[in-house]
């Protein structure tokens, strides 16, 4: 629709309709089946808001959608369609693996493939725009939504966050096959203190703007078309009612024009945040803060309409928010043709499952291998495990993903003909931790493991156990104050542990765990999250080694739940550990475990080895083009084909403030043949270096920065120092 007939619009709506655009409800008051992700309210909603409301989460159905949208538009006064929205978060219904695992594979072009194959789907079957991608930096891994975000890095979760937004909305404009894709949370969600969900959040302007922020800056490029405020407060001011954060910073300086939807009840959620009154306060501070559609709470549906007559809310303030929804209704070309894209993708196509599989061989880190991987086919191999023959490898957020579209395991070596025998081993939790964690599943009567299983294991057998957590333990409101594998399968460990020496796991789980005892008693150990759909055959070729791992950790691993929260770009201290002196109580440190995390960002095996030389940096040309050259080679000196990420950071040598201790700047996976050998350049503009002074002003200058190269945060060599 052209813009004045979209302003035309605007101005023939009564108010009562414009508050409908800005009210969002589940889609459970359409549809029954509808997938509820959050608490509903127990209040009775009039018939009138539910065909007013401008949008509906939750639902999935392109008949059914087709069909609701009909009888909707009918009865809607000026036709506006209604846009359905849902969180597809890593796939609709081909499941890639969570999105801290696609962090791993440090392939964006690939994640953007799997979220525009998600679009695909999802356009399919009816919805027009996903709640992802979340690029909340996290660095807890107590918190269970760490395996929604990108992980610890903010450069990787702004590279990601962009490359799934691109994705999902795509240059297939008019088609109907893309989706408005939304910035979540913003911001600073993912350091709710202690990891506890929806807990508050704590921390420096500073630690905020440049770190959490960041994300958000760099993908604005990708013009997301929502942006999600977060539960939290910042500053202790709830970002719902912020009109700081969405205003000034939000829309003016990271230059942000889409719509700002509220999280799940986020706007009610201020009353008992004990910042407003009641529900009525609740609606006029954000719409102040300029939220423009309230997700499932009661005030904009209650509260709003009154405050409008009443003079308390400007109508200019309800134009503003409604014009920003209905240019989105108008970019996804809903006012054309508000059913284009239904039916249009096949689902689970062919070309979906290559994607899956691919983003999941190259998702899984290789922790571990004292030269065991990888393993013939020929040879007899026992699998074992609870996840050896389950389907239960997509995740809590795999919301319309289904258990019988996963092959398992079990299934995937009877594929490969490879001579391997499965036994369960044990059941997945116990029956304390099923009522723990809220699992409806039967659990074998003891929880105990199976001896006959492991009675059948001699000394020389070679072991895959394949082990990790429940699905229902990570996601949303699925904090851990431990990070153990559950306890059958902590016993099956032990046990198998003892009876043979060539031992291999696989962890699956939606959050780093503390793996101490793993890698400390297996020969190899591959993390491959949560993997999805493709996920079983991803292991299987990389465990056989029909595929080489690739993946680099987005997180770090820490070394245990007491080291959390941990990352490699913590603040550098005074009293700073020294390698040289580990015995000086002074110093910042703990008495009883290292400092390092078990495994530090960035790093990851292959089943060949690269070496990176020839790093330069080119210094003089900053002064040029305001672009900082640093280059260098890599090659691969081992057997077998594989891909390097070559990563590079920034450190800052000296400032007036404290910094991080290093800063992830760049990175590039290169695939290489054996004996090949490939130039890498990276280009950094000099923007990249800013960072707050002491007055709080962005600054780069009289500050020299150490240029780093490797193939992880803990291994690096210097190229260089510039200084501006
Ligand atoms: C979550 C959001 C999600 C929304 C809708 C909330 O509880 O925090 O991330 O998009 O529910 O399901």
């Amino acid at each position: 629709m052209e813009k004045g007939a979209l302003q035309q619009l605007l101005s023939q709506m009564s108010l009562r309709e414009k508050i409908g655009q800005m009210i969002q409800l589940t889609g459970a008051c359409f549809d029954e089946e509808a997938v509820l992700t959050g608490e509903t309210g127990t209040d009775q909603l009039p018939e009138e808001a539910v065909w007013m409301a401008g949008s509906v989460l939750g639902m999935i159905g392109g008949e059914k959608i087709r069909e609701i949208q009909k009888v909707y538009m009918e009865k809607h006064p000026h036709h506006i369609p209604l846009l359905f929205m849902a969180d597809v978060i890593h796939g609709c219904r081909t499941i890639f693996p969570i999105p801290l695992a696609q962090a791993c594979s440090f392939h964006p072009q690939l994640v953007q493939e799997g979220a525009a194959v998600a679009a695909g789907e999802a356009s399919s079957e009816g919805i027009r725009a996903s709640f992802s991608p979340m690029i909340d930096v996290s660095k807890d891994a107590r918190w269970g939504r760490i395996m929604e975000s990108f992980g610890e890095d903010p450069y990787l979760n702004g590279v990601m966050g962009t490359a799934m937004l691109n994705g999902y909305q795509g240059d297939r404009s008019g088609t109907g096959t893309e989706i408005a894709g939304c910035l979540k949370h913003f911001a600073g969600y993912g350091a709710v203190s202690a990891g506890r969900e929806y807990n508050d959040v704590e921390m420096s302007q500073r630690t905020f703007l440049e770190q959490y922020v960041r994300p958000f800056r760099m993908a604005m490029q990708a013009k997301p078309a929502m942006v999600m405020t977060a539960f939290t407060a910042i500053d202790r001011k709830p970002v719902s009612a912020n009109r700081q954060l969405l205003h000034q910073l939000l829309r003016s300086q990271l230059g942000f024009e889409g719509v700002v939807i509220s999280d799940w009840g986020s706007i009610g959620q201020l009353e008992e945040q004990r910042v407003a009154t009641d529900q009525k306060e609740a609606a006029r501070m954000a719409a102040d803060a300029g939220v423009d559609i309230d997700m499932m709470s009661p005030a904009y549906v209650h509260w709003l309409e009154e405050l409008v007559e009443e003079g308390t809310v400007a109508m200019e303030q309800i134009d503003a928010c409604v014009w920003n929804i209905l240019k989105m209704k108008n970019r996804l070309g809903l006012f054309e043709d508000p059913f284009a894209g239904i039916g249009k993708s096949q689902i689970l196509s062919e070309e979906s499952r290559t994607v899956a599989y691919t983003l999941a061989c190259e998702s899984c880190v290789l922790l571990k291998n004292d030269q065991i991987l990888p393993l013939d086919q020929n040879q007899k191999v026992l699998w074992a495990g609870p996840y050896v023959d389950s389907p239960q490898l997509l995740s809590r957020w795999a919301i319309f993903g289904r258990h019988s579209d996963v092959n398992t395991i079990e299934a995937a070596l009877k594929e490969t003909g490879a001579q391997a025998e499965c036994l369960q081993g044990c059941e997945m939790l116990s029956q304390e931790e099923c009522r723990m964690w809220q699992v409806r599943e039967p659990s074998g009567a003891s929880g105990g493991i199976r001896l006959e299983d492991v009675a059948k294991i001699q000394r020389d057998d070679t072991v895959v156990l394949v082990l990790g957590e429940h699905e229902s333990q990570s996601g949303e409101a699925a904090s851990r104050a431990f990070l153990d594998l559950p306890a059958p399968q902590q016993e099956l460990f032990e046990a198998v542990a003892q009876r043979t020496d060539n031992l291999i796991t696989v962890i699956i789980a939606g959050r780093p765990l503390d793996l101490r005892a793993v890698t400390e008693k297996s020969r190899a150990v591959l993390l491959a999250f949560r993997p999805g759909t493709m996920g079983a055959k991803a292991i299987t070729s990389l465990v056989y080694g029909k595929e080489n791992p690739s993946g680099k950790l987005a997180v770090s691993i820490p070394y245990c739940v007491g080291q959390a929260p941990v990352s490699y770009w913590d603040m550098t201290t005074g009293h700073a550990m020294s390698q040289q002196e580990t015995d000086n109580r002074y110093r910042s440190r703990y008495m009883d475990i290292p400092n390092k995390p078990l495994y530090s960002f960035g790093y990851g095996l292959s089943y060949t080895q690269f070496e990176i030389s020839d790093l330069r940096i080119g210094k003089e040309k900053a002064k040029d083009d305001g672009k900082v050259s640093v280059w260098c080679k890599v090659k691969n000196i081992g057997q077998r084909a594989g891909a390097e990420v070559v990563q590079c950071y920034i450190q800052t040598l000296f400032a007036a403030i404290v910094r991080p201790e290093k800063e992830l700047i760049r990175f590039q996976k290169v695939f290489l043949e054996p004996e090949e050998e490939a130039e890498v350049e990276f280009s950094i503009r000099v923007e990249e270096f800013l960072y707050y002074d002491e007055k709080m002003h962005l600054t780069y200058t009289n500050t020299p920065f150490q240029i780093l190269v490797g193939n992880s945060s803990e291994c690096v060599r210097t190229a260089g120092v510039v200084q501006f």
